[in-house]
């Protein structure tokens, strides 16, 4: 059904730029993508996990976990997990679901994680949730945070769009429709601050709220220097959720980092 259009009483809740992901990642953001479940979250794991050498022992963290669905698989694999998300609703939708759970959920901002130094033994950093600050200086904190608090030779896994792919398939306007709601995204890439940006309508009755994105496309080379700056070697590239190889235009941009060796810092 096409639902009516005219004149819409907004709701532009992205006021501030700096803050979109705040905005964004809340209730309205879990009904568009709860298609992006822990299947996919398993498929992938089930590819990448045994290409790890040494094998990940001891606390793993969800950095940026969002409703869980990785730290659920990973938990039930036997891992210790613990969840970190700035996003009050997702930590609770993950604590609703991942019942009983023995997870410990932190909710917490990314630049600053509240583990102790060299703690974990794998941080996953998955669909996405990097690149999102307005400057670069921010998101090479995350990076820092993440080195601090990885045990020497463990692992980063970080999934990032690839910028190749982008521009390849980027669709500047879509219309679509989920239960009663009329979902409207426009999309660009500033070429300038090298970053995509969306705007994200949606129209309930003659309601409309407004949220944005935007998210730093890094490259592999830009990552690879990133990564080294924070004592971690890039080891594997793959380009999917299937585990394939990356190539430039590969749908995804997934690097396994490891942290330096003690004596090599
Ligand atoms: C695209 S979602 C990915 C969620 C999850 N990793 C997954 O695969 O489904 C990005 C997540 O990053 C979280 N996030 C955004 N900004 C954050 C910040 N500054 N610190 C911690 N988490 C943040 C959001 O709340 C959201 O859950």
């Amino acid at each position: 059904m096409v639902p009516p259009t005219g004149s819409m009483a907004s709701d532009t809740t992205s006021s501030d730029p700096d803050r979109w992901f705040s905005d964004w990642f809340q209730e309205d953001y879990l009904v568009l993508y709860q298609h992006r479940g822990v299947e996919e979250a398993r498929g992938f794991l089930d590819h990448i996990l045994p290409e790890l050498t040494p094998k990940p022992s001891g606390w793993v963290l969800d950095l940026a976990c969002g409703a869980g669905r990785h730290s659920h698989y990973l938990a039930s694999l036997g891992f210790s997990v613990v969840g970190l998300d700035l996003s009050k609703p997702l930590l609770v939708r993950a604590m609703k679901t991942i019942t009983p759970s023995k997870i410990p959920w932190i909710q917490a901002d990314m630049r600053s994680i509240p583990l102790r130094n060299e703690s974990v033994s794998l941080v996953m950093s998955m669909f996405t949730s990097f690149g999102y600050f307005l400057n670069d200086r921010e998101d090479i904190l995350v990076l820092k945070e993440v080195s601090r608090v990885l045990v020497p030779e463990s692992w980063l896994i970080l999934d990032t769009l690839n910028p190749g792919y982008v521009e390849k398939t980027l669709v500047p306007h879509s219309e679509r429709w989920q239960r009663d709601m009329t979902i409207i995204e426009e999309r660009e890439i500033d070429r300038t601050r090298r970053r995509v940006n969306k705007t994200i309508r949606l129209r309930r009755g003659n309601q409309e709220k407004a949220f944005m994105e935007s998210v730093r496309m890094y490259s592999v080379d830009e990552l690879t220097q990133l990564l080294t700056s924070v004592s971690c070697a890039p080891r594997i590239l793959w380009g999917d959720y299937n585990g394939s190889k990356y190539f430039p235009q590969s749908p995804r941009l997934i690097i396994a980092a490891q942290k330096y060796a003690t004596d090599t810092v």
